[in-house]
């Protein structure tokens, strides 16, 4: 064979003009919003209730008139009722654990997980992955749909899977040391924990051959992308996707161009809403992420509320449309007297300063009856000798950016290297101690 194995090439859909994705959109959407309420008695006693049918749609718009479905819906019907195709069509279910007890179940007939493949092998594809590379996959197997996902699209694209899951970070070293993976695929915060591992063996972790990271499942910032960069010498890309739509490969950046994860539109169709109102935004404008599967044949998703908040971008190196990195969950939001706080703007902050570690941890405390701020974070691993006063000089500087940037008063204390606990998979990166704050999210 002399056919070049490494290029296979975009799919022609990824560069069709707007007018064929949108004809595909609502050839696809109208059979998914059919098939939800034939076959989910959820969908149908809320669309009747809604006063909404299927037949009401006729375009795009018209997906507006339906009702959302938000992750308490997918409680009220644990754990299978949301499926929309018999029990034997089934092949497999991923679930999300949850922090107030019930996980919510997410399902997959055997086309389901073939589609999921290919779209986790477009996406490494745009990230500039090809045939034959090797993937190091640091994403947890099991439930958590980041291991299995990742795996079936390497594969698919016809690369060399190593499937090295989620802990064991001394030995993840040795893997990356010994193996020369070209692709690593874990979330962001546990690469960084990987870089403090590289670190301690002695091993320079910009001296592998890994080209490409993809990250996600998590919030990042384009200061954490930069710190990965620069660490390990490579393209740090955003992943972004979350179960109840599929798991990874919803959204994918490219590599030629990053700027924000390419939406995968054939399959998926976004819109921004406001937090709110629900009221739909236009392009550009932030507001929460809102998504209609319209290929999914076990779990069709019709309008599901993400949390995530972002913007709808225009395209850049592919026909379908962007999505801006996501600035945080809107659960994830803190209001500090008054003032709207993202961690990810605290972290921002951090990585500015250049003795300072990724590694932190935002504690809210309630004294009476104000907030307060406590920032948790470490010092470089060889800044680890810094005098008291510098150390002093250091928080001192990040509370005065945190109070001038963000607008609100902080304690700021430089942690012991190691103190703070390292991530396996998502980060928790703040505590809400508050009296009656909910606990957030960590799988
Ligand atoms: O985290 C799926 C995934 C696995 C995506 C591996 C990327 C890589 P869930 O556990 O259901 O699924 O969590 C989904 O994680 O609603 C976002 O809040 C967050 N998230 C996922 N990707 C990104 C990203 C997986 N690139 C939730 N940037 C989503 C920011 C992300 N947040």
């Amino acid at each position: 064979m002399t056919a070049d194995r490494r290029r296979i090439g975009y799919e022609p859909i990824e560069t069709a003009s707007r007018d064929e994705i949108s004809a595909l959109q609502i050839e696809r959407l109208r059979w998914s919003v059919r098939h939800a309420y034939e076959n989910v008695r959820h969908y149908r006693d809320k669309f009747d209730a809604h006063g909404v049918h299927p037949d009401d749609l006729r375009t795009l718009d018209d997906l507006r008139k339906f009702p959302f479905t938000s992750k308490a819906d997918l409680r009220e019907n644990y754990p299978f009722k949301m499926f929309a195709m018999p029990r034997d069509e089934i092949v497999r279910v991923h679930a999300s654990s949850g922090t107030t007890g019930q996980p919510t179940v997410v399902a997959y007939t055997q086309n389901d997980i073939d589609r999921w493949a290919g779209l986790m092998a477009r996406s490494i594809y745009a990230a500039g992955g090809r045939r034959g590379d090797m993937v190091h996959v640091g994403h947890g197997y099991g439930l958590f749909t980041g291991g299995l996902g990742t795996h079936y699209g390497a594969e698919r694209l016809g690369c060399l899977v190593i499937p090295m899951s989620a802990g064991q970070t001394e030995k993840q070293v040795r893997l990356i040391v010994d193996f020369q993976p070209d692709l690593i695929v874990m979330t962001p915060s546990y690469m960084l924990n990987l870089a403090d591992e590289f670190k301690r063996q002695g091993v320079d972790p910009a001296s592998t051959r890994l080209r490409v990271g993809m990250f996600g499942a998590e919030p990042w910032s384009e200061a954490m992308r930069s710190e990965i960069e620069t660490t390990f010498g490579i393209d740090a890309i955003d992943l972004y996707g979350l179960s109840e739509l599929i798991g990874p490969g919803v959204a994918c950046e490219c590599l030629e161009s990053k700027g924000g994860p390419v939406i995968w539109e054939d399959h998926f169709y976004p819109e921004i809403v406001d937090p709110a109102t629900g009221r739909a935004l236009p392009d550009g404008e932030p507001g929460e992420l809102v998504f209609t599967s319209l290929c999914k044949e076990a779990l069709p998703m019709i309008r599901y509320r993400t949390r995530d908040l972002s913007r709808l971008l225009p395209p850049s190196s592919r026909s379908m449309r962007r999505m801006a990195r996501v600035a945080g969950r809107s659960d994830d939001m803190l209001i500090i007297r008054g003032v709207n706080v993202f961690p990810s703007q605290i972290e921002e902050l951090i990585l500015q300063q250049p003795k300072l570690s990724p590694h932190y941890l935002i504690e809210v405390f309630r004294d009476g009856h104000l907030d307060s701020v406590v920032v948790d974070v470490e010092l470089k691993r060889e800044y680890r000798y810094l005098s008291a006063v510098d150390r002093d000089y250091v928080a001192g500087t990040l509370r005065q950016h945190i109070k001038s940037l963000v607008g609100i008063s902080t304690e700021v204390r430089i942690a012991d290297i190691g103190s703070i606990e390292r991530s396996l998979g998502k980060a928790r990166r703040v505590i809400d101690r508050r009296p009656g704050a909910t606990p957030r999210a960590n799988p």
